[in-house]
């Protein structure tokens, strides 16, 4: 449950000072962190930040990856047949958080893609998420707790591009987070970021794919390239060359965008990307 995966955040945007300012009590060094809600676009790593703060304090991460799927039982837990003629209570992810914060004393419940939870189960996060800090487990007559002196640290994501199958953040949820919205990085962090993770890289092609990057997120493609990308990108790059690495990047548009894509490549590298495989056709 302890995260050991080496995660590699860049903090550009000096977040990672300002969570830690967040969460610490004025003039102690006592850590009392608030729920945080990290939202923005896909791909500016939002989740990965969540896996890095939790590795980084050395404290259980516990993550709901949230969906319109995700049901009381998933959350609390539930009841579930065993055998043919009785059930048993199988506990849910908060409350798998709840009790590891009680018993190593600090935990953190991660939250992914919140607005994904129906406006019901989104309204049942309330008791967990303010100072009550607790599930109700009628099942099974009892309820579970955050002890005092022990912190469960809820921290949720969301992403402000994508709304397909996501709903209107409840008013009274949300405002039981501290939201920080990470935007794009601006160019020249977005290429520090890749050197920082690929180490080596061609800058010529890191500029290009930049550039091309930013053209996407104006709003007049349905897909706008992620840092996320440009990481997969450039790691393709030395492996399969420079024209298949533009072709791959084409490939990340649907159809109907694949045009100007290409013609914001072509603008910027003078070469313009294969559309599709069949220009690729091995003559057999
Ligand atoms: N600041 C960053 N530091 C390190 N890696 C980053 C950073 N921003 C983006 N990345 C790259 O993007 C990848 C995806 O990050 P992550 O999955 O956390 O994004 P996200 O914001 O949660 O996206 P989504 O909304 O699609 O879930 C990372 O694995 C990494 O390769
Ligand atoms: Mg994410």
């Amino acid at each position: 449950m302890v995260l050991e995966k080496d995660l590699d955040y860049v903090d550009t945007f000096g977040i990672l000072p300002l969570i830690e300012k967040l969460s610490t009590k004025p003039g102690t060094d006592v850590w009392d962190p608030p729920n945080l809600l990290l939202s923005g676009p896909s791909g500016v790593g939002k989740t990965l930040l969540t896996a890095f703060l939790a590795e980084d304090l050395g404290i259980p991460y516990l993550e709901v990856n949230c969906s319109p799927e995700i049901k009381e039982r998933h959350l609390r837990g539930g009841l579930v047949p065993k055998g043919t003629s009785s059930v048993e209570f199988i506990f849910g992810t908060a409350s798998n958080a709840i009790m590891a914060a009680n018993e190593l004393g600090r935990a953190m419940l991660v939250l992914d893609e919140l607005p994904t939870l129906s406006p019901l189960m989104q309204k049942s996060l309330n008791p967990l998420t303010d100072f009550r800090r607790k599930v109700e487990l009628p099942e099974i007559s009892t309820h579970l707790e955050v002890m005092r002196h022990c912190k469960l640290w809820v921290v949720a994501t969301r992403n402000t591009l994508s709304v397909e199958g996501s709903y209107e953040l409840n008013q009274d949820l949300k405002s039981r987070f501290i939201e920080i919205e990470i935007p794009y990085p601006p160019p020249e962090a977005e290429k520090s970021i890749i050197r920082k993770l690929l180490g080596m890289v061609d800058e010529n092609a890191l500029a290009a794919l930049v550039a091309v990057a930013n053209e996407s997120r104006q709003g007049e493609s349905s897909y706008a390239l992620s840092t996320r990308d440009l990481v997969e990108l450039m790691t393709a790059h030395p492996r399969v060359g420079w024209h298949d690495t533009l072709f791959l990047t084409a490939q990340k548009f649907s159809a109907e965008d694949r045009t100007f894509i290409s013609t914001r490549i072509r603008d910027i590298t003078t070469i313009t990307p294969n559309h599709s495989l069949v220009s690729r056709l091995i003559p057999t």
